[in-house]
């Protein structure tokens, strides 16, 4: 049995070729547009000290290079941050861990960034909490959410295709999904947690609003983009997509 199959709360992509399975192989083009979109408005537009925290293989990182004076990419998986490294060489330092234990000290970002993570922490609470202690005094964190709240969820509930319901503030797991579990969180529920850390809701999107492969068919990437483009901020309100964005910030110490 490998170390890192001990670590029940780990998704391990060490092996898998993310980058090329989940990206590139398939149809995702409007999903890392809408992603880029939102990154791109919710960053500051200067950055001392930043870290992409379960980043992956740096996807975004041409997003915030250009923005930073030290850019760090963390993640668990190795097999990822040598992909990155590969790629951007010493413009990217490249960091190997656990979310649950950030080798980062406290206070040490000015800003974080967290894409497409929180569906793999089982215990999101913890998560955040080492988030806020890294960041900064009047730091700024821009992090992803996956939503139970969707509305083709809604329409399944209604219509009697599943039992969990969208409307609970309760985690949803979707094991289906993934055996290890693939959480996703009502917006009630996170924005709950996220001032129970400590932060504060600076702005919010709504993200990958036509994430449907029968909206691709129908429209085509482009024109989907160009649509996503004016929905992030009008339907931010009402939260509905698959993945809310937040920008919060940590308060200065008085
Ligand atoms: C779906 S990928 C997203 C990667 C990147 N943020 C993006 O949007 O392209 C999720 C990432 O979380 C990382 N991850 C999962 N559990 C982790 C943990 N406990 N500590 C650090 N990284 C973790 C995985 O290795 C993987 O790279």
């Amino acid at each position: 049995m490998s170390k890192t199959k001990k670590i029940k709360s780990i998704s391990d992509y060490n092996g898998y070729d993310y980058k090329k399975i989940f990206w590139e192989d398939a149809d995702r083009k409007y999903e890392d547009a809408a992603d880029r979109i939102a990154v791109r408005r919710l960053l500051p537009e200067r950055m001392d000290n930043f870290a992409d925290i379960a980043g992956g293989y740096g996807r975004l990182a041409d997003e915030y290079l250009p923005r930073s004076k030290k850019a760090t990419l963390f993640d668990f998986s190795q097999t990822e941050l040598d992909q990155a490294k590969e790629k951007y060489g010493k413009k990217l330092n490249t960091v190997q861990g656990d979310i649950y234990n950030l080798p980062f000290k406290d206070g040490e970002l000015t800003t974080l960034l967290m894409v497409r993570a929180t569906h793999h922490f089982k215990d999101i609470d913890k998560v955040l909490k080492e988030l806020y202690r890294v960041l900064a005094p009047g730091g700024t964190a821009v992090i992803e959410v996956a939503n139970k709240r969707t509305l083709p969820r809604i329409i399944r509930y209604w219509t009697g295709k599943t039992k969990i319901s969208p409307f609970t503030h309760t985690v949803a797991n979707l094991s289906e999904i993934d055996k290890d579990g693939f959480f996703n969180y009502h917006p009630k529920y996170i924005e709950d947690l996220f001032k129970k850390t400590g932060f504060k809701i600076d702005k919010v999107l709504s993200v990958s609003n036509f994430r449907s492969a029968r909206l691709k068919k129908i429209f085509g990437n482009k024109n989907l983009i160009k649509m996503e483009k004016s929905a992030q901020k009008i339907l931010a309100p009402v939260r509905f997509a698959p993945s809310i964005y937040y920008r919060l910030t940590k308060p200065q110490v008085k």
